[in-house]
């Protein structure tokens, strides 16, 4: 039968589930009888590429025939090497997708559509390079969800319409941290502040172990710890028992290292001073208090490590909510988006029934807008920040907004598109996050129309145009708010409010 699959693909582990029967998402194993397989490529002796627990096993031993993490370059120009070859993030991102499409494939036969998750902070470059790694691995994708929405989709689901409030969805996973706040009413969920640290997550404390045990070995021994002695894998599995037990070791060579779970909550407090503070800055941009939080959602293994529910319990003053299986709400929940997202064609009676009552919305949570020149009787002519799309506005949307040129003759416009986090005009306080030129036909009168269109996508991903109306000449910029690279000011044309 064919059908509708959601796909976790996790920085250090997938999930993929499906529609069953019943209407309910339901995980499926892989071939091993796994409900998560690592996203890990390799390449095996024959030189075939394989994804999963063995490439896994190649990575913690020779990382020079298999690749792993690349999730966390994902649309950038970062180039991978498997034995000699070069590989971008994407395609090993294709190479996950495909083995997941396999797995689905072998329980729900031929697959209509999937909805794949990104973590919410993902950049616009991040987001086509994740739809782009779907099509390369023969996936019919139409929508990326953001992993928070996605598990709080699910948690909804599964509360059968009996969450009501204002909830924070705490995602840590294996690569990155993703913190929201919804708002949910039943089966509606809306997402009204999300925020992220692109790369935290369980490999740092992987890292963080494995450099405590370093220096206790090199005490120990007065040698310099190595990859082959103790392995990134040895120190994940030590740092899962560390969940289960105060203290924990390793026998390297004939020297048995032992770390207590304090000596590990030490090494990784930086890290979890920085997890505070994302989970504070995203209540004040939802105007929300502790006090106002319903409950926390758990998603991510991550959650698992008693120091991180501290933080959750620090800062939301609450123990939270773990009544699910961590790893697989966002699969689970991208399932039922695939379902709901879908025109209902592909889908049994008993199907359409289940998904039918769920809503979802997501919200910008930042201003956009652009600089032009505006005019007042107390200033005269001055620079001022024009807000085309407001914060907290339903995704998708679009906005179009006339301005005109300044000077008769002028030959170029520069097209700025700023942030801001409150609805400022002074210049001075937004951030430039793009800015290119604009050519304009020589010898034109002053006031020619520039109509600006700003908008978001159903998946995110955000565009930006500047269409000269007399001759139909456009710019199209696709914008990264959370692109790091801003470029600098030196602006001298601009349009006129
Ligand atoms: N019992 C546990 N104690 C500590 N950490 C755990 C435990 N179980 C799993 N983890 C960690 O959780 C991480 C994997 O979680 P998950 O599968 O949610 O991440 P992911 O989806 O791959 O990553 P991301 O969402 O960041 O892209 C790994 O770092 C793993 O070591
Ligand atoms: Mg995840």
């Amino acid at each position: 039968m064919a059908n509708y699959i959601g796909i976790d693909l996790g920085t250090t582990f997938s999930a993929v589930a499906y529609i069953d029967d019943s209407g309910r998402p339901k995980i499926i194993e892989n071939d091993q009888g796994d409900n998560i397989t690592p996203s890990v490529v390799a390449k095996n002796k024959k030189g075939e590429i394989v994804v999963g627990e063995f490439a896994r096993k190649q990575w913690g031993t020779d990382d020079s025939m298999a690749v792993a993490r690349f999730k966390r370059d994902m649309g950038s120009s970062t180039i991978y090497q498997i034995a000699g070859d070069s590989v971008s993030p994407t395609e090993l991102s294709s190479a996950v997708l495909k083995e997941m499409k396999k797995i689905a494939e072998t329980q729900s036969g031929e697959i209509i559509e999937a909805v794949v998750t990104i973590p919410a902070n993902f950049s616009n470059e991040a987001r086509d390079a994740t739809m782009e790694a779907a099509r390369m691995a023969g996936l019919n994708v139409k929508y990326i969800v953001n992993e928070p929405t996605a598990a709080a989709l699910y948690y909804a689901y599964e509360s059968d319409g009996e969450l009501s409030g204002t909830y924070v969805v705490f995602d840590l996973g294996g690569g990155t941290f993703d913190v929201s706040v919804i708002r949910v009413n039943g089966h509606d969920v809306d997402v009204i502040a999300s925020n992220g640290l692109h790369k935290l997550g369980g490999d740092d404390f992987d890292r963080a172990l494995w450099g405590v045990v370093a220096e206790k070995y090199k005490k120990a021994t007065g040698e310099v710890l190595t990859y082959e002695d103790y392995s990134i894998n040895d120190a994940e599995d030590e740092k899962k028992s560390l969940t289960g037990r105060k203290k924990a070791g390793a026998e390297i060579g004939r020297e048995l290292i032992d770390v207590t779970r304090i000596e590990f909550e030490e090494a990784i407090s930086s890290l979890m001073a920085q997890i505070e503070m994302m989970c504070e800055t995203t209540l004040d941009e939802a105007d929300v208090v502790p006090g106002d939080v319903t409950s926390v959602l758990l998603a991510g293994g991550s959650t698992r490590i008693p120091v991180v529910m501290d933080v959750v319990k620090k800062v939301f003053g609450q123990d939270p909510v773990a009544s699910v299986n961590v790893d697989e709400v966002v699969a689970l929940g991208a399932a039922l988006y695939a379902a709901y997202k879908s025109d209902g064609s592909g889908l049994s009676e008993i199907q359409k029934k289940s998904v039918s009552k769920l809503k979802v919305s997501e919200k910008t949570n930042s201003y956009l807008g652009t600089l032009s020149i505006g005019y007042s009787e107390s200033k005269g002519e001055s620079l001022a920040n024009s807000i085309l799309i407001n914060k907290g506005e339903s995704i998708p949307c679009e906005v179009k907004k006339s301005f005109y040129t300044l000077h008769a003759g002028q030959t170029a416009i520069t097209c700025t598109i700023t942030e801001s986090k409150s609805p400022e005009t002074n210049p001075r306080f937004v951030k430039i996050i793009s800015e290119s030129a604009l050519e304009l036909p020589p010898n034109r009168l002053e006031h020619q129309e520039i109509e600006v269109t700003y908008s978001y996508d159903a998946n995110q991903i955000i565009k930006a145009s500047f269409k000269d109306v007399a001759t139909g000449k456009v710019s199209e910029i696709e914008v990264s708010i959370k692109n790091e690279n801003n470029v600098s000011t030196g602006i001298d044309k601009f349009l006129v409010d």
